[in-house]
């Protein structure tokens, strides 16, 4: 099987891949079949042009609709230092949803006037490490947690600015696991419970209510629920700030087509101006759309079994992406040094890991894959870093960026001492 005469890479790799002249897969200017040698499998690597245009793209679309805006990365799809330091040099600020990423965010220099802290379950030690680093806003999630900034706020004598999270029991069609503005939420107020917390903030000093927070799902592909949670907002009355979260989807397979940033940022603008007016302070926070399809993981293929179906497995496997376990998620696949090959075998891509739903990919179609072949899955730079483990011992890949044919590492790869660092 050989490659098609004039076949593309689809729109799932990062922007500016292409085949080389080797037929190899290039990223960011860097062969995929060297990156692997170099640096060895599994392997995230991190197209940095890809990561900073995508960046720059949604900020255009916003500030070209609304005056005062801001986009802040939703640090937890990919909580590594460096693509934070990137996306602040590109002039966002981001979220955090714990004292951890909040660590990181200030370690990537992140300005803590544009970090938003989240958390349905915040500490006390986190609530008083977003109040120390004077970070924009923090988003109330319960009653009791008002009562317990209320007290930090105090005795720091700092008239912290909140936002109120409210679920607007609108769901968008996506998976349960990862849909949050319904009523029956682990998030923020219901719209019936909301006008009563509104006054509870209002009638206390040490906290100032700049406005409401809304975050209904993640990999949205319809923007109809966007628009909508705007409306159902709206009936709480006008604040001055609003911040409509992230959730816009990504493509994880060629068939699937996402809205475009522009088209997202347009139908929350236009129904902010309608139902709030021109004035309001807006901030979204897309995480997946903005990192997922900046980064691919390359692999080594270990072993090829035939039984009732084509079984490749690879070196990495749930603990490096674990969203098709908890999810269900799909993926492609490809051979890095012909992943423009048609036809191939029908084939699923499992893990390493001693669970038999480790399943990367399934019919993936392969070009004859053997051991010791270099495999790529695109898309996995949302919550595949984030969410990654070290089940059965499993040292965690490191992360390289790619750019103009240079690669350097921001993360090294964990060792077999990490693993037993924290023992004592
Ligand atoms: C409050 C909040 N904002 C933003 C996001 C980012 O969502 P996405 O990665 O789908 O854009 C999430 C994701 O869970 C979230 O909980």
């Amino acid at each position: 099987m050989t490659a098609t005469a004039g076949a593309q890479l689809s729109h799932v790799y990062p922007r500016g891949s292409r085949v080389n002249e080797r037929g190899h897969l290039e990223l960011g200017g860097c062969d995929a079949v060297e990156l692997a040698g170099r640096f060895g499998t599994p392997l995230y690597v991190v197209v940095e042009d890809d990561l900073r245009s995508r960046a720059r793209e949604v900020a255009d679309a916003l500030h070209a609709r609304h005056a005062n805006g801001g986009v802040l990365f939703a640090s937890k799809a990919f909580p590594c230092t460096a693509v934070l330091r990137a996306l602040a040099e590109e002039g966002l600020g981001c979220d955090v949803a714990s004292g951890g990423e909040l660590a990181l965010a200030l370690a990537a220099g992140m300005d803590p006037a544009g970090i938003c802290m989240h958390g349905n379950a915040k500490s006390e030690r986190e609530l008083r490490e977003a109040l120390d680093a004077r970070v924009g806003h923090i988003v109330l999630d319960s009653l009791h947690e008002l009562r317990l900034l209320a007290g930090l706020a105090e005795q720091l004598g700092h008239a912290q600015e909140v936002l109120l999270r409210v679920t607007p029991d609108v769901a968008g069609d996506t998976h349960a696991k990862i849909s949050t503005g319904q009523a029956d939420s682990k998030f923020g107020f219901s719209l019936p419970e909301a006008p009563a917390a509104i006054e509870a903030v209002r009638s206390t000093p040490s906290l100032s209510l700049a406005g409401l927070h809304v975050h209904i799902g993640s990999q949205l592909l319809e923007l109809a629920p966007f628009a909508a949670a705007v409306r159902a907002v709206a009936s709480l009355g006008r604040f001055d700030v609003y911040n409509f979260g992230g959730g816009l989807g990504v493509a994880y397979t060629a068939d699937q087509r996402p809205p475009s940033f522009q088209s997202w940022v347009q139908t929350i603008t236009g129904a902010v101006h309608q139902q709030l007016g021109e004035g309001v302070r807006l901030l979204i926070e897309p995480g997946r759309a903005l990192v997922a399809n900046s980064t691919v993981t390359l692999y080594t293929v270990q072993t090829v079994k035939r039984n009732v179906s084509t079984w490749v497995a690879v070196d990495g496997g749930m603990s490096d992406n674990l969203r098709p376990m908890m999810y269900g998620a799909r993926y492609e696949a490809a051979l890095a040094d012909r992943p423009l090959a048609t036809g191939g075998e029908r084939c699923h891509v499992a893990g390493k890991h001693c669970e038999s739903g480790d399943v990367l990919v399934r019919d993936a179609l392969l070009d004859d894959p053997a051991p010791g072949d270099v495999l790529v899955t695109p898309t996995t730079g949302a919550y595949g870093y984030a969410m990654a483990n070290n089940y059965n011992g499993v040292p965690r890949p490191p992360v390289v960026f790619v750019r103009d044919g240079q690669a350097r590492a921001v993360v090294r790869r964990e060792t077999y001492a990490d693993l037993m660092a924290r023992d004592v």
